[in-house]
């Protein structure tokens, strides 16, 4: 089989490594791919939202199934796309990738349907958002409306702080056209739990579970970055908790989705605040996670390509879908600065070493100088491992993060302690 996987950060570095070990594929590529993908995967200079060029490069290479990655090619219609070009596409079409797209679609379809969220209102109009955090409960969270690279989020103690959040988004267009609305909500409590589930539109196989590790300093302080890291699976998700979650939320969420028309089939990401009155949905993501991804694939020990095709062919009831009991980390190393500004184009040393302790490190930003492997983002590796317990598993990792040197590579020392 060939595979092409659309994207070029951490997450498409871990799906390669886990297609790659499928018996069944000879080739892969990856568009448009980064320094790490590259010794394992084909690397193609073609934009991730370039739905018309990725479709033609796709036909005219033949390609056995394509893995659309990230949330913009998917609110783009990228599956769609490939599906009309006669390919096979993993990943939801444009019809059901608005769950994520749309933060008020996501909103509305959970209060039709009684599924646990924090309560809501939307504005498409500053004047209203503006006169409602007047009124509301204080802290609010302030949300713009469709994709901002999780950074459109406000978690807002005074009212000043909401008014600001508003203007931020509705007048200053901070986020582009993904502000044209905003959401306000009621602000949850508890611990935050990430859990992915293979869906075919009827049958859910739930991933185990994840913790996410989204502020940049240790303590959970600062701002709000892509994700620093990782652990699966998350000690707070007992079977209890994971029984009520699909009862309450996951299976009525792809049962309101295709009694909609809006068939998804993918792996669905459920963002939960696990509060005292229940899990509660905090976000969906029509496609896998990032940091969570490089952590959770290292527990999975069937062949992920079976799973795909499974969604695609709708028989994920019978697909063969295993995750070891270990546990795994995954350490996110970022450029100093991040998620501010930073420099790029730094040397990266102790890649080898850092293999030798045992990790996998998988790539976020960097391309290839020559010989070299420089800096190219912001997260620039996610350096993961596996272990018999939480413990060990971060062990290797920390380890591993000791022998890797750039200049100004910053990362947390708490992942998993808190
Ligand atoms: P989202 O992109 O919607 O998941 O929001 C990003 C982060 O903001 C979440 O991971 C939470 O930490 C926080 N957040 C979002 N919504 C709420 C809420 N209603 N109450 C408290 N925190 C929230
Ligand atoms: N880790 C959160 C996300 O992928 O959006």
């Amino acid at each position: 089989m060939k595979v092409l996987i659309v994207g070029g950060g951490g997450r498409e570095h871990a799906l390669a490594w886990a297609i790659a070990k499928s018996p069944r594929v000879e080739g892969i590529v990856c568009a448009p791919g980064n320094g790490g993908i590259a010794e394992i995967a084909a690397c193609v200079d073609i934009k991730a939202t370039d739905v018309e060029g990725m479709v033609a490069y796709a036909v005219q290479e033949r390609f056995d199934l394509v893995v659309v990655a990230p949330d913009d090619p998917l609110a783009l219609g990228m599956v769609d796309a490939m599906e009309a070009a006669g390919l096979r596409a993993f990943g939801p079409r444009q019809s059901a990738a608005v769950i994520e797209a749309s933060k008020t679609f996501a909103k509305d379809l959970m209060k039709r349907h009684g599924i646990p969220t924090a309560d809501y209102a939307a504005f498409d109009e500053i004047n209203g958002a503006l006169h409602y955090v007047e009124h509301c409960a204080i802290p609010v969270v302030v949300k713009a409306d469709g994709l901002a690279l999780g950074k459109g989020v406000f978690i807002c103690y005074t009212r000043a702080d909401a008014r600001e959040a508003v203007r931020a988004i509705m007048q200053e267009n901070r986020f582009g056209a993904a502000g044209q609305r905003v959401v306000i909500e009621e602000c949850l409590e508890g611990p935050e739990v990430s859990v992915l589930a293979f869906t075919d539109g009827k049958t859910l196989v739930p991933l185990p579970s994840a913790q996410d590790h989204k502020r940049i300093f240790d303590g959970n302080r600062g701002p709000n970055t892509g994700g620093m890291g990782a652990i699966a699976p998350s000690p707070k998700y007992t079977p209890e908790l994971a029984a009520i979650v699909e009862r309450t939320i996951m299976e009525p969420t792809i049962r309101a989705m295709e009694a909609e028309g809006r068939r998804f089939q993918g792996v669905l990401y459920f963002g939960l605040m696990l509060t005292k009155d229940g899990p509660k949905v905090l976000e969906y993501n029509a496609r896998f996670g990032d940091p969570e991804t490089q952590a959770v694939l290292m527990l999975m020990e069937s062949d992920i390509v079976e799973a795909f095709e499974a969604v695609i062919d709708r028989t994920l009831d019978r697909a063969d879908i295993r995750f070891s009991n270990d546990a795994a980390v995954c350490v996110v190393m970022a450029s100093g600065g991040y998620p501010g500004a930073y420099e790029s184009d730094k040397p990266i040393q102790g890649l080898d070493g850092a293999t030798a302790c045992g990790a996998t490190v998988f790539h976020a930003g960097t391309k290839r100088d020559g010989n070299a492997i420089v800096t190219a983002g912001g997260r620039v590796l996610g350096v993961s491992a596996k272990g018999k317990d939480l413990e060990s598993a971060l062990q290797k990792a920390y380890d591993a993060c000791a022998c890797i040197r750039f200049e100004g590579a910053f990362y947390r020392k708490d992942i998993g302690r808190v």
